[in-house]
């Protein structure tokens, strides 16, 4: 598939994925969805890829929301047939085992501030701001917003910007726990690649362990969440890259890892 609204890019074992459609604030369309589907598709089928980036093109804008001028013309009809927004759940945040992180360079608003909260974390430069501002277009969050911003933020912040649709800026986002670290806006992509790649340079099962273990602490009780955490750890323990990790630490010399 070649791409029309996106871009991507290995550098070394890290994918930068960039939305390019910097005239609409890369506002998300259909075809922005399946091409972004294709690429991170391919970076979880590729073996030498180990963690994505992903970011919008431009100064101003990550993502200014799905595509106002394509939702313009559907009626409620279209939405629940087609089931519209599914496919981000389905084909991105479950399909995706490997880390990846927003870089969000600008506005995240809408669906932008919810294809944010998809990654495994964000990094903002001071030039983001997020914002839920559906209702001022008579609609709610489609893509997680009422769901993740509430998890991320608690109820105070979540229902203040759902019920104003006012913006966030990065240092409240930060001091909000929605983002993991602020950086001057000329470094984002710099930090965001060199946590990516110091990411893909750990042992990459377990990355992906855990990855899913902080993730299923949304979904589950305590209980049942440590039950997880120490059969997951149980499972580390047999692999190639445990032996060579604990014996590397003792060595005093940096590990090779086999992901296996
Ligand atoms: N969809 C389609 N086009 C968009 C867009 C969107 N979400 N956001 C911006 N654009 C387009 C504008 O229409 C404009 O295009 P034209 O030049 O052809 O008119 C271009 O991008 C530049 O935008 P502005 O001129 O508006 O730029 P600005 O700097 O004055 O304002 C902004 C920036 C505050 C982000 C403003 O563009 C804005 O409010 N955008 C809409 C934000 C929004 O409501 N997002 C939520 C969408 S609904 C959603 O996402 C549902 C869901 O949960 C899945």
């Amino acid at each position: 598939m070649s791409y029309e609204t996106i871009l991507t890019e290995q550098r070394g074992a890290v994918t930068l994925i960039t939305i390019n459609r910097p005239q609409a604030l890369n506002a998300l369309n259909s075809q922005v969805l399946d091409e972004l589907i294709d690429a991170f598709g391919k970076f979880e089928a590729d073996p030498s890829q180990l963690c994505a980036v992903l970011t919008g093109s431009g100064d101003k804008s990550f993502v200014a929301g799905a595509d106002i001028k394509e939702m313009v013309e559907k009626d409620a009809v279209d939405f629940y047939k087609h089931d519209f927004f599914s496919k981000w759940t389905s084909h991105i945040v479950h399909a995706v085992r490997k880390p990846w992180i927003a870089a969000v360079n600008g506005f995240a608003l809408g669906g932008g501030c919810e294809v944010a909260m998809m990654a495994d974390f964000i990094i903002a430069s001071e030039k983001a701001r997020f914002g839920q501002p559906e209702i001022k277009l008579g609609v709610v969050p489609g893509m997680g917003g009422s769901q993740r911003l509430t998890k991320a933020v608690g109820k105070a912040k979540a229902m203040d910007m759902c019920l104003t649709g006012r913006m966030m800026d990065a240092a409240e986002a930060e001091r909000s726990g929605l983002v993991s670290r602020v950086v001057p806006h000329e470094e984002l992509l710099d930090t965001a690649l060199k946590a990516a790649a110091e990411i893909a340079a750990m042992p990459p099962l377990a990355a992906i362990a855990n990855k899913e273990l902080v993730n299923a602490a949304f979904e589950t009780t305590l209980e049942h969440g440590l039950l997880h955490e120490r059969r997951v750890f149980q499972i580390t323990v047999a692999t190639a890259d445990k032996a060579e990790g604990m014996s590397a630490f003792v060595e005093k010399r940096p590990g090779v890892w086999q992901g296996r």
